[in-house]
């Protein structure tokens, strides 16, 4: 891994000095079109880098646009390079066999600025390009046929998808459009080929954790908290939160029944672990995985208000939107969800998947 990391990023020094170089040369008797153009170059150039490291320390709207420039000038590099490299190679080959006009003595630093206005209206025109040419969704209808004949389906509608690439630069806004469009094909079977995400997605719940630690932290600023944890799904979310709150924080448990092994609540709420310690005058912070019907969480919050704390709050990774049987004051909610059945990151279906490291929709049983 260092090793990757120490020769990408000797790669990327290269290429930036060998651009940045010639373009400085190109412009030299143009000594304040030539500092501007090497701040400028020099500023991209470090964004990325720079924002990747910002960005393992803390994840906010500065390092994403950081890493957002930053990955616009690795386009910019990229055309930059090739076609700094296709000047030099003609000029090269012009030592040996005389293929550009013979130009007077000095004439070659006066073309250096138009040269230099040349390879960067060429790159600025491929980059534009680029970018446009990503945002544009096309459709290829294509029809399939194949030999085969399986049970009773007759023709099949699949919507394939390829390479999204969400991340840095392609976020939600561009997967709705995505989805949208899918839909809009009425399709019997959705595929996601090639490149879906850039990175990893862990990151976003670890993002999110940890903004809301920083709220709770501010708000119960000078007290000590006692998080109870919701066993067994919010297990995860409790060590995760936790890490973020920074406070003199106590831990507690309880366990409730789930639903069993179907994917429906059945509005049953069963106690089978209580709390092991005294909640009468403290701040409690009742820690959930996710809050579909509230039933669990209202029956919960009753039968600990009668014991009087100081104050009792929830805080809930996941809460599918609109859909709660009973009323909810959630004051910490992670992400707003659909009614889809989820797992992963402490939660089951049946007493599985708990271990994945992100939140995925549960599909029909295969
Ligand atoms: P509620 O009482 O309907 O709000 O359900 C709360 C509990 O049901 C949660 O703590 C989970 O354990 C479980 N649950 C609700 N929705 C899901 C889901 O989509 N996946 C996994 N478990 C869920
Ligand atoms: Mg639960």
């Amino acid at each position: 891994m260092l090793a990757f990391v120490a020769i990408a990023l000797a790669v990327y020094g290269l290429v930036n000095f060998y651009i940045g170089r010639r373009g400085a040369q190109a412009l030299a008797s143009v000594p304040a079109a030539r500092a501007i153009f090497l701040v400028l170059f020099i500023g991209l150039a470090l964004l990325f880098p720079l924002g990747r490291i910002l960005m393992s320390y803390a994840r906010n709207g500065l390092t994403s646009i950081l890493v957002e420039l930053g990955t616009f000038h690795l386009a910019v590099m990229l055309y930059g390079f090739m076609a700094v490299l296709a000047v030099d190679l003609v000029r090269l080959i012009n030592v040996f066999v005389r293929i550009l006009p013979a130009s007077p003595a000095g004439e070659g630093a006066r073309s250096g600025p138009t040269v230099f206005a040349a390879v960067a209206g060429v790159v600025a025109l491929t980059v534009a390009y680029g970018a446009w040419n990503a945002t544009r969704l096309r459709t290829v209808e294509l029809d399939l046929h194949v030999p085969a004949k399986a049970g009773a389906v007759d023709t099949l509608a699949v919507a394939v998808a390829s390479d999204l690439h969400l991340g840095a630069l392609v976020g939600p806004r561009r997967l709705e459009k995505v989805v949208d469009r899918m839909n809009g094909l009425e399709p019997d079977v959705v595929l996601f080929a090639g490149d879906i995400v850039d990175e990893t997605v862990t990151e976003e719940i670890e993002a999110k954790l940890a903004e809301m630690g920083k709220r709770i932290t501010e708000d119960y600023e000078g007290k000590d908290v006692l998080l109870v944890g919701v066993l067994r799904g919010a297990f995860m979310v409790m060590a995760d939160l936790a890490r973020h709150i920074d406070l003199p924080v106590e831990f507690d448990f309880m366990a409730v029944s789930s639903y069993g092994a179907s994917t429906q609540t059945s509005g049953v709420v069963r106690i089978l672990k209580d709390l092991d310690e005294e909640i009468a005058g403290r701040h409690v912070l009742i820690v959930e995985d996710i809050i579909d019907s509230g039933l669990t969480l209202s029956y919960l919050m009753k039968s600990l208000n009668v014991r009087k704390p100081a104050s009792l709050e929830i805080a809930t990774l996941l809460l599918k939107e609109g859909i709660q049987r009973v009323p909810i004051e959630v004051k910490y909610v992670g992400f707003p969800i659909g009614p889809e059945f989820v797992v992963g990151y402490g939660l089951d279906y049946a007493g599985k998947y708990r271990n994945l490291p992100y939140v995925g929709v549960m599909g029909a049983e295969t």
